[in-house]
């Protein structure tokens, strides 16, 4: 193994390159299902690598992995036994750096996910915590506790665990572990200087092998307050709490990240890291990306906002008004493995509904300043799988009543890539196995039966990453001008030395005419026949659309059909 041995992408100049995240388009590859390079129906690294050319003819800038690390599976690799190993499922340590070296010589940068906050329960140092017993110095290194009662029968705190249940656990010895999360994700003790030399150590290990930046887990929880007191109300956290809760967004955390930015500097400007950070509000993000700290958040307050014109655009200002204060890039973002896939979450179950609203809704995502994320299969206009049997199940958060709703299963079933049976190009064998069934109405879904179909959503991300890529006023940036709209209807303007642009999106369920802003760039749905007008031009008199809505003759306007989003020249 050699270190240093990949060069990240060429810079065009070197300004943009040093600042390349600023508006990168980042692709989210979850490893478990995005391809299956061996055949055993679990995705691996060497199954990404051979599908890397796909995500550069898609357009994106990077690509981020969930993580592929040694690790049980108790949280799909969310929990890691060995921060600088491949699990063998995945692969090896060499299919990384390949996965690292092709990826740099299509032009893509990758992003590698760190998990800080808890390990394994099969982590080294948690072995030896429980070998070593109470007292034992190394139990230090994470949250161990006598619990209360007067056995010492009850949990040390009244904290709940993000899956639900108690977030504590007793050991045969008696003593109780704090986690966050499942059982088997131990949290890390940050107060202790070994924990900070090992991920110090960790990062520099893959920095080594050339990866050009990382995506930090659950960054908002690392720190504690200090004697792990307790909530005292009802309402715990689910991730995106409004409430504060002594285990996330402490402020001790920050000095974590200036660590870290000393770090990644050490590489070069160009390595990156983007916080996972729940936190209450955008403003509450921004402080993980003052300038000495990390370089992305992502923009959850965006990600859990519905289909209504007026909270997006106050998300939307709310968010560049603090990203901007830090001089940050805002990030946006739709879909991740967390969550309901965004088709399916607009859709107020009508599936049609879904399709259209979640193509309008990326191409408004796709005009705002700053970087943008995709999660694996949004570009296909893949549904969340809502019907999976208990048994082939494997989300932890599933299998513990009182937690989060445990859907997340749904939005991990396999890519499904070309042919017309299971796994659809997933795994090398047709009627091979997939870790998740795929539903067989996939087959019309899939990267093969959509290239070169102009309606596909395939296509239809393909032109939108390349219209993005190439106009000057698409991209980084800091701000946008909103325009005179009707109800339910966003337009904003964005200006650049070489050229302006205007996104607008009709968010309501009926057809609605707007003056016509320039020449179209592309559509999230086709406009109605006759209907799109060139600016100024003649209008058929007293055309009449569907909804009723009168189309002016003479003034230059556009009929946008219900839930969709028009980008112009202008
Ligand atoms: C993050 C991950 C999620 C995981 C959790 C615990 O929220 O995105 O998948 O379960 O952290 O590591």
């Amino acid at each position: 193994m050699t270190q240093n041995v990949t060069a990240a992408p060429a810079a065009t100049d070197s300004a943009s390159a040093r600042q390349w995240w600023r508006d990168a388009v980042i692709y989210q590859v979850y490893p478990r299902s995005f391809a299956d390079g061996d055949g055993d129906g679990m995705g691996d690294l060497p199954g990404i690598t051979a599908r890397l050319p796909h995500l550069r003819d898609l357009g994106v800038d990077a690509v981020w992995l969930s993580p592929f690390y040694a690790s049980p599976q108790a949280d799909a690799g969310y929990d890691v036994a060995d921060y600088r190993a491949v699990d063998p499922m995945f692969g090896t340590l060499s299919d990384a750096e390949t996965l690292i070296r092709e990826a740099h010589a299509l032009g893509l940068r990758v992003i590698f996910d760190i998990v800080p906050n808890h390990c394994s329960d099969r982590h080294e140092w948690f072995r030896q915590a429980l070998r070593e017993g109470p007292g034992s110095a190394v139990r230090d290194r994470f949250h161990f506790r006598p619990g209360k009662g007067a056995a010492g029968e009850l949990p040390p705190n009244d904290w709940e665990s993000v899956f639900g249940g108690p977030a504590w656990s007793r050991v045969p010895d008696g003593a109780w572990y704090l986690h966050l999360f499942a059982p088997e994700q131990p949290d890390f003790n940050w107060d202790h200087p070994a924990v900070h030399e090992e991920f110090r150590s960790v990062l520099r290990f893959w920095l080594g092998l050339g990866v050009d930046g990382f995506r930090i887990d659950v960054a908002h929880g690392l720190v504690k307050a200090s004697g792990l007191p307790d909530i005292g109300h009802a309402e715990q956290v689910k991730l995106l709490g409004k409430q504060a809760v002594p285990y996330f967004d402490q402020d001790g955390v920050h000095a974590i990240y200036r660590d870290w930015r000393r770090i990644l500097e050490e590489y070069g400007a160009e390595r990156i890291a983007v916080a996972e950070a729940w936190t209450p509000t955008v403003e509450r993000s921004a402080r993980y990306l003052r300038p000495d700290e990390l370089h992305q958040a992502f923009n959850f307050e965006y990600l859990t906002t519905g289909w209504d014109a007026a909270a997006l655009r106050a998300v939307i200002d709310r968010s560049l008004t603090a990203m901007n204060a830090v001089d940050a890039p805002a990030t946006w973002v739709l879909s991740n493995h967390d969550v309901v896939r965004h088709r399916t979450r607009l859709a107020d179950g009508d599936a049609a509904r879904g399709l259209r609203r979640a193509r309008a809704a990326t191409l408004l995502m796709l005009a705002l300043p700053g970087s943008a994320y995709l999660y694996q299969g949004e570009e296909l206009g893949l549904p969340e799988v809502t019907k999976l049997p208990a048994e082939v199940r494997q989300d932890p958060a599933f299998f513990r009543s009182t937690g989060q709703d445990g859907t997340r299963d749904g939005c991990r079933v396999p890519m499904p890539w070309s042919g017309r049976r299971r796994p659809f190009g997933f795994g090398p064998v047709a009627g091979g196995p997939s870790w998740l069934p795929q539903p067989d109405s996939w087959e019309h879904l899939t990267v093969a039966a959509q290239t070169g179909d102009p309606a596909s959503t395939l296509e239809f991300y393909r032109r939108a990453l390349a219209v993005r890529r190439t106009h000057p006023a698409l991209g980084a940036g800091r701000d946008i001008a909103w325009l005179p709209s009707p109800e339910g209807v966003l337009a904003f303007r964005r200006t650049a030395p070489g050229g302006a642009f205007v996104c607008t999106v009709n968010l309501t369920a009926a057809p609605l005419a707007v003056p016509t802003p320039g020449t179209p760039l592309l559509a999230s749905a086709e406009t109605e026949p006759g209907a799109e007008t060139e600016p100024g031009a003649e209008t058929e008199p007293g055309a009449e659309v569907e909804s009723g809505v009168e189309v002016e003759p003479g003034a230059g306007r556009t009929v946008l059909p219900a839930d969709s989003t028009v980008w112009w020249a202008a």
